[in-house]
């Protein structure tokens, strides 16, 4: 089954509702900025590149929306919906990446009739979208070369076809490396609170006919001791220019337990969620959501009233327990400055 997490139809933009899976699946149409911005805030998208493509999706539509509009009103209308766009999620920096690349034409075409800019941008979105999933392939294809065939494989969080346009990071791996006649088996954790394990990778493994077996969170390091897991493999929000490695909470314990039991941890990451403007993983911004979701899931609450809560959505990996980063242009063994930046380079 081909997993189109975002879809052009009908003159707007189609997201499958990720909060609603694996109990139903849905599209919900979007129409303007504002609300694809509350898409991703509300978590309906979620998945860094999936972010960025929305993003750009929903500069498209703001262009198309307003196209009827005096030139002053469209212009002023744009900057509000870049804007819009911007506050949606913090962490994420291919949301930025994609706002930027989306500015970068609106910049160049502004001064032309509505309509053509309009057209220009959702182009540019288009092209965003696919662009994404041939990097996934390629990436896909460096990283099954790293496991070995009959490979058990840990991975937190979705970092599949839910996460990004299609194929997926993590998931791109496992994909390719199926693909290229590997028997590879998933452990998925939980990834508590928002389950986007147990919920998302599960769903798109079970989908996919490749074996997975669900675990919570706290069971990695057991599953490690006894020699259950040969590698982890990740996603990422945002990746340092020194290659400390942003992502879902939780995932730095997981790191932390790969290295104490010799078991390569890899971070598949496409090169627009590598952050060459801030030094080290101390400067990425970690959003802090909402406590309902550590107090329960949906409606119910287990927690005990009154009792404080943290809810930060993201933790930082020092790029010193970080085996590999996988990007689209190679396998970058021992992440730093200096191997990055050759990485952009090349
Ligand atoms: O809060 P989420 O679900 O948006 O967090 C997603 C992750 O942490 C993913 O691992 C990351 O975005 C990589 S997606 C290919």
């Amino acid at each position: 089954m081909k997993i189109e997490t975002l879809r052009w139809a009908h003159d707007k933009l189609e997201m499958i509702d990720q909060r609603i899976l694996p109990a139903a699946f849905e599209y919900i149409a979007y129409d303007s900025a504002a609300t694809v911005a509350e898409g991703i805030r509300s978590m309906v998208v979620r998945g860094a590149p999936a972010i960025g493509v929305a993003a750009a999706y929903g500069v498209a539509l703001e262009a198309l929306r307003l196209q009827d509009a005096p030139v002053v009103e469209f212009h002023s209308g744009m900057e509000e919906g870049f804007a819009v766009l911007e506050r949606s999620r913090p962490t994420a920096v291919n949301l930025f990446w994609a706002l930027q690349r989306m500015r970068a034409v609106w910049i160049v075409v502004r001064g032309k009739k509505n309509t053509e800019v309009a057209q220009r941008l959702l182009e540019e979105a288009h092209e965003i979208l696919a662009e994404d999933v041939r990097i996934n392939r390629a990436m896909g294809a460096f990283g099954a070369e790293l496991l070995p065939d009959g490979a058990r494989v840990l991975t937190h969080c979705n970092a599949g076809a839910l996460a990004t346009a299609g194929w997926g990071t993590a998931l791109g791996v496992f994909r390719s490396a199926v693909e290229a006649g590997k028997k590879i088996s998933v452990i998925a954790d939980e990834t508590r609170p928002f389950l986007q394990g147990a919920r998302l990778t599960a769903w798109e493994m079970v989908q996919e006919q490749i074996p997975v077996t669900l675990i919570t969170d706290n069971m990695a390091g057991f599953m490690m001791a006894t020699g259950e897991i040969d590698a982890v493999v990740v996603g990422t929000d945002r990746v340092a220019g020194n290659g400390d490695v942003a992502n879902k909470i939780g995932t730095y314990m997981v790191a932390v337990l790969a290295q104490r039991h010799n078991i390569p941890f890899y971070v598949a990451c496409p090169l627009s969620t590598i952050d060459m403007s801030i030094a080290s993983g101390a400067e990425i911004p970690i959003e802090e959501r909402s406590p309902d979701e550590v107090k329960g899931f949906r409606d119910y609450h287990w927690a005990a009233e009154g009792v404080q809560i943290r809810n930060p959505a993201f933790d930082v990996t020092p790029a010193e327990l970080v085996t590999a980063l996988i990007t689209e242009k190679g396998v970058v063994r021992q992440p730093g400055r200096n191997t990055i930046a050759r990485l952009f380079n090349s």
